[in-house]
């Protein structure tokens, strides 16, 4: 009797759990809005025992951090007295530079007997490597984990040289580079929803498909971060990451296993069919407004608004095109992908363009629909256009990206994290179109970006995303 092929469980073979999480840039912005949010959650869980250490350069007491933490809590989300003092029990504070050893001394110190810690790098990019190099000298990497906040460089050279210092002093199944989107539960299901129904997989291809569409747009504008976009837009800030990885679970191939690798080796797959995007497919907008923010270089041709068309080169897909708008100040937040398909024969001069279709709603609420054509109703003998629509709401108390994902880090689960080669191959995908390389368009704030992103749309247009689909 043939034996059933051996199934990996969803770890990867090291999963020994870390006993410390190092939390480096814990005076941030993003420790403030998200991250003590996400571990008080996890205290609450149960899921938070080991000791967390933050490190930040301002020159905090114990008691100032656990007031910091408190405060964070207390606005984002809400405070819980019983898990806040689980979490404020497993609070450390090591204040001090990251260029000076004895911030890594005091450190090692703090660490105690703590032998497989995980060291969060929620600081920028430009201070990984000092970071790295005093982890090493100071004895902190042998046995640890090392998380990696995105942005992932700014281009495929600086990904490149970050992978280096990283890989020089931590292997590859000991790194997690976060991408927050894949924390997502609606960003997950779309995986799980394609290869746990038979119904979806005949259509799923260039002969079924005609286009796909996929939308992250946000009605606020700047919100005091004028500073980093003015380092990113829009492309480098959503599309080359949240955006790149919500079309690989759209496009990616049955992986041979459930395992991370196996998903992640179907993941970068899709990516290398993908080639560079050429100006030609690109439309950059600026919101009117964006240069009198606090932060933004006088004359920016810094994006907020980009709309882009590839296509992937495969078996599956070669001919369908892939559309990808994202923006700030547009009239609507909302992440959605919308997969059309093909109108079939027009036996019934019947079939309503466009009412053909998959919808996954990513946010801010979740859904999933299917859009077809029925009889209308008043019986005229034309078509109508319904959606069956599934809006989907967690049981319990929702896991946020952030928990879940510092909770598999933690354990060693790697398949929710970019591989070095998958962020390698999404920055060569948008490298000839990053920065100023192509023009800039002004456009209104609350519309949907410039006049000029009408050029990159799909046959039947873009579909609006309509609000309320979620009680
Ligand atoms: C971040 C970007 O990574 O994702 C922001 O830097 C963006 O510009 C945010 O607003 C969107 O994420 P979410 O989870 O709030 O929709």
């Amino acid at each position: 009797m043939p034996t059933a092929p051996q199934q990996p469980d969803s770890k990867t073979t090291d999963s020994i759990p870390s006993d410390a999480l190092v939390f480096f840039g814990v005076s941030g912005d993003l420790a403030f809005k998200k991250i003590f949010p996400s571990l008080h959650a996890m205290a609450k869980r149960g899921h938070l025992t080991v000791p967390v250490i933050g490190v930040a350069r301002r020159p905090w007491s114990i008691d100032d951090f656990r007031a910091h933490a408190r405060a964070s809590i207390e606005q984002h989300g809400g405070l819980d007295e019983a898990a806040f003092d689980t979490l404020a029990g497993l609070l450390r504070y090591v204040g001090g530079d990251y260029d000076d050893p004895a911030t890594f001394k005091a450190l090692r110190t703090e660490l105690g007997a703590a032998r497989h810690p995980a060291h969060y790098l929620a600081i920028p990019p430009s201070m990984f490597g000092p970071v790295v190099e005093q982890l090493a000298a100071s004895g902190c990497t042998a046995g640890a984990r090392v998380i990696v906040e995105k942005p992932f460089g700014r281009d495929l050279a600086s990904a490149q040289v970050l992978n280096k210092i990283l890989l020089g002093s931590f292997d590859e199944a000991h790194i997690f580079r976060i991408d927050h989107y894949l924390g997502k539960q609606p960003v997950h299901n779309m995986v799980f929803f394609r290869f746990a129904n038979a119904f979806l997989e005949p259509v799923w291809n260039r002969k079924h498909v005609e286009s796909v569409q996929i939308t992250m747009a946000e009605s606020f504008g700047v919100q005091g971060r004028g500073a980093f976009l003015e380092q990113t837009g829009t492309v480098r800030d959503v599309v080359q990451n949240h955006l790149f990885q919500v079309l690989a679970n759209i496009a990616m191939e049955p992986p041979a296993r459930s395992d991370g690798e196996s998903m992640r080796d179907e993941k970068v797959k899709v990516l290398r069919s993908i080639k560079p995007i050429s100006a030609a497919n690109l439309v950059r907008g600026q919101f009117d407004g964006y240069l009198r923010e606090e932060g933004v270089a006088a004359g920016s041709r810094v994006e907020t608004f980009a709309a882009l068309k590839l296509e992937i080169d495969s078996w599956r897909w070669q001919g369908v095109p892939f559309y990808i708008r994202a923006g700030k100040s547009l009239p609507v937040t909302c992440a959605e992908v919308v997969v059309r398909l093909r109108c079939p024969p027009q036996i019934f001069p019947a079939c309503l363009a466009g009412s053909n279709h998959v919808r996954f709603r990513i946010g801010p609420d979740e859904a999933l629909a299917i859009g077809m054509t029925v009889m209308d109703t008043a019986e005229r003998g034309t078509g109508q256009a319904i959606e069956l629509l599934d809006t989907r709401h967690p049981e319990g108390e929702a896991i946020d990206a952030y928990e879940r994902l510092l909770g598999d880090a933690m354990v060693g689960d790697s398949a929710l994290f970019a591989r070095e080669d998958y962020v390698e191959e999404a920055w060569r995908i948008v490298d000839p179109v990053l920065g100023d390389a192509t023009p800039v368009h002004a456009y209104q704030p609350g519309s949907w970006g410039p006049k000029e992103a009408a050029a990159i749309a799909p046959p039947g247009g873009w579909a609006v995303p309509e609000m309320g689909t979620a009680p």
